[in-house]
Protein backbone atom coordinates (compact mmCIF):
# COMPACT_ATOMS: atom_id res chain seq x y z
CA UNK A 1 0.00 0.00 0.00
CA UNK A 2 1.09 3.64 -0.82
CA UNK A 3 1.37 6.18 1.87
CA UNK A 4 -0.43 9.18 0.90
CA UNK A 5 -1.05 11.37 3.43
CA UNK A 6 -5.36 10.37 3.96
CA UNK A 7 -6.19 14.57 4.69
CA UNK A 8 -4.86 16.54 2.22
CA UNK A 9 -6.74 20.06 2.59
CA UNK A 10 -6.26 22.06 -0.44
CA UNK A 11 -5.68 26.31 -0.95
CA UNK A 12 -9.12 28.02 -0.82
CA UNK A 13 -8.14 31.72 -0.99
CA UNK A 14 -9.70 34.60 0.77
CA UNK A 15 -10.60 37.65 -1.02
CA UNK A 16 -12.97 38.81 2.28
CA UNK A 17 -12.99 42.49 2.17
CA UNK A 18 -14.50 45.23 3.98
CA UNK A 19 -17.50 44.24 2.61
CA UNK A 20 -17.54 40.81 3.19
CA UNK A 21 -16.37 37.14 2.34
CA UNK A 22 -15.51 36.22 -1.17
CA UNK A 23 -13.61 32.65 -1.45
CA UNK A 24 -11.88 31.12 -4.43
CA UNK A 25 -10.72 27.43 -5.30
CA UNK A 26 -8.41 27.92 -9.01
CA UNK A 27 -5.08 26.49 -10.60
CA UNK A 28 -4.20 22.93 -10.06
CA UNK A 29 -2.82 23.15 -7.03
CA UNK A 30 -6.24 23.78 -5.17
CA UNK A 31 -7.94 21.95 -7.81
CA UNK A 32 -6.39 19.12 -9.62
CA UNK A 33 -8.95 17.92 -11.82
CA UNK A 34 -11.68 18.71 -14.77
CA UNK A 35 -15.10 19.48 -12.96
CA UNK A 36 -17.88 17.15 -14.24
CA UNK A 37 -20.05 17.44 -11.31
CA UNK A 38 -20.92 19.56 -8.43
CA UNK A 39 -23.02 18.65 -5.54
CA UNK A 40 -24.04 19.63 -2.19
CA UNK A 41 -25.43 18.73 1.29
CA UNK A 42 -27.21 21.01 2.95
CA UNK A 43 -30.26 20.81 5.50
CA UNK A 44 -28.94 17.21 7.17
CA UNK A 45 -31.52 16.50 9.70
CA UNK A 46 -29.72 16.21 13.28
CA UNK A 47 -28.12 13.08 13.99
CA UNK A 48 -27.92 12.08 10.32
CA UNK A 49 -24.56 10.94 9.11
CA UNK A 50 -23.87 10.04 5.69
CA UNK A 51 -21.26 8.77 3.03
CA UNK A 52 -20.17 4.97 4.11
CA UNK A 53 -18.67 4.51 1.03
CA UNK A 54 -15.63 4.52 -1.33
CA UNK A 55 -15.33 4.99 -4.89
CA UNK A 56 -13.52 3.26 -7.53
CA UNK A 57 -12.32 5.82 -9.89
CA UNK A 58 -13.81 8.65 -8.95
CA UNK A 59 -11.95 11.83 -7.65
CA UNK A 60 -13.62 14.63 -5.22
CA UNK A 61 -12.87 17.67 -3.50
CA UNK A 62 -14.86 18.66 -0.50
CA UNK A 63 -15.64 22.20 0.23
CA UNK A 64 -17.70 23.21 3.88
CA UNK A 65 -19.48 26.56 2.38
CA UNK A 66 -21.31 27.32 6.27
CA UNK A 67 -21.10 25.41 8.81
CA UNK A 68 -19.10 22.28 9.41
CA UNK A 69 -18.66 18.56 9.40
CA UNK A 70 -16.79 16.22 10.69
CA UNK A 71 -14.87 13.51 8.21
CA UNK A 72 -13.84 9.95 8.46
CA UNK A 73 -11.10 9.02 5.80
CA UNK A 74 -10.21 5.50 5.82
CA UNK A 75 -7.87 4.10 3.16
CA UNK A 76 -8.07 0.38 4.38
CA UNK A 77 -5.87 0.56 7.20
CA UNK A 78 -5.58 3.54 8.60
CA UNK A 79 -8.54 5.99 9.88
CA UNK A 80 -8.24 9.84 10.28
CA UNK A 81 -10.78 12.78 10.68
CA UNK A 82 -10.65 16.19 9.64
CA UNK A 83 -13.24 18.81 10.48
CA UNK A 84 -14.02 20.93 7.55
CA UNK A 85 -15.13 24.58 8.32
CA UNK A 86 -15.24 27.43 5.31
CA UNK A 87 -11.73 28.38 6.57
CA UNK A 88 -10.07 24.50 6.59
CA UNK A 89 -9.49 24.50 3.26
CA UNK A 90 -11.04 21.93 0.38
CA UNK A 91 -11.02 18.54 1.53
CA UNK A 92 -9.32 16.16 -1.49
CA UNK A 93 -11.04 12.56 -1.81
CA UNK A 94 -8.94 10.39 -3.58
CA UNK A 95 -10.70 7.07 -5.14
CA UNK A 96 -10.64 4.04 -2.85
CA UNK A 97 -10.80 6.10 0.42
CA UNK A 98 -13.74 4.95 2.55
CA UNK A 99 -15.09 8.34 3.70
CA UNK A 100 -18.36 9.20 6.46
CA UNK A 101 -19.72 12.67 7.17
CA UNK A 102 -20.67 12.86 10.68
CA UNK A 103 -21.36 16.04 12.99
CA UNK A 104 -22.67 17.95 10.29
CA UNK A 105 -24.06 21.23 11.86
CA UNK A 106 -27.62 22.25 11.34
CA UNK A 107 -26.78 25.08 8.93
CA UNK A 108 -23.65 23.09 7.16
CA UNK A 109 -23.50 22.88 3.24
CA UNK A 110 -20.88 20.60 1.75
CA UNK A 111 -20.27 21.20 -1.49
CA UNK A 112 -18.55 18.40 -3.63
CA UNK A 113 -16.69 18.98 -6.96
CA UNK A 114 -16.37 15.78 -9.04
CA UNK A 115 -14.66 14.70 -11.54
CA UNK A 116 -17.19 12.63 -13.31
CA UNK A 117 -20.81 11.95 -13.56
CA UNK A 118 -22.80 10.20 -11.15
CA UNK A 119 -22.50 6.41 -12.07
CA UNK A 120 -23.70 3.90 -9.06
CA UNK A 121 -21.40 1.06 -10.30
CA UNK A 122 -18.47 3.11 -9.02
CA UNK A 123 -19.32 2.85 -5.98
CA UNK A 124 -18.50 0.60 -2.95
CA UNK A 125 -20.80 0.46 -0.28
CA UNK A 126 -19.92 -2.62 1.49
CA UNK A 127 -17.00 -1.69 4.54
CA UNK A 128 -16.31 -5.28 4.27
CA UNK A 129 -15.70 -5.75 0.62
CA UNK A 130 -14.01 -2.15 0.46
CA UNK A 131 -11.13 -3.91 3.06
CA UNK A 132 -10.88 -6.68 0.92
CA UNK A 133 -10.85 -4.84 -2.31
CA UNK A 134 -7.80 -2.34 -1.00
CA UNK A 135 -5.78 -5.71 0.13
CA UNK A 136 -6.30 -7.49 -2.65
CA UNK A 137 -5.17 -4.94 -5.13
P1 LIG B 1 -25.33 8.94 -1.91
O1 LIG B 1 -24.08 9.06 -2.70
O2 LIG B 1 -25.69 7.60 -1.38
O3 LIG B 1 -25.30 9.98 -0.72
P2 LIG B 1 -24.38 10.02 0.59
O4 LIG B 1 -23.15 9.24 0.30
O5 LIG B 1 -24.12 11.46 0.80
O6 LIG B 1 -25.12 9.47 1.73
O7 LIG B 1 -26.52 9.52 -2.78
C1 LIG B 1 -27.86 9.55 -2.32
C2 LIG B 1 -28.77 9.27 -3.50
O8 LIG B 1 -28.65 10.28 -4.50
C3 LIG B 1 -28.46 7.94 -4.17
O9 LIG B 1 -29.68 7.35 -4.57
C4 LIG B 1 -27.68 8.33 -5.39
C5 LIG B 1 -28.22 9.71 -5.73
N1 LIG B 1 -27.25 10.60 -6.34
C6 LIG B 1 -27.38 10.99 -7.66
O10 LIG B 1 -28.32 10.58 -8.37
N2 LIG B 1 -26.47 11.85 -8.21
C7 LIG B 1 -25.42 12.33 -7.49
O11 LIG B 1 -24.61 13.13 -8.02
C8 LIG B 1 -25.28 11.90 -6.12
C9 LIG B 1 -24.12 12.38 -5.30
C10 LIG B 1 -26.20 11.04 -5.60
Amino acid sequence: MDSRPLILLRPVKDLTDHRGGLSVIEKAEALPFRVRRVYWIHGTKPDVARGFHAHHRLRQLCVCLAGSVRILMFDGQHADWVMLTPSSGALDVPPMIWHEMHEFSPDCILAVFADAEYDEADYIRDRDQFIRHVHSS
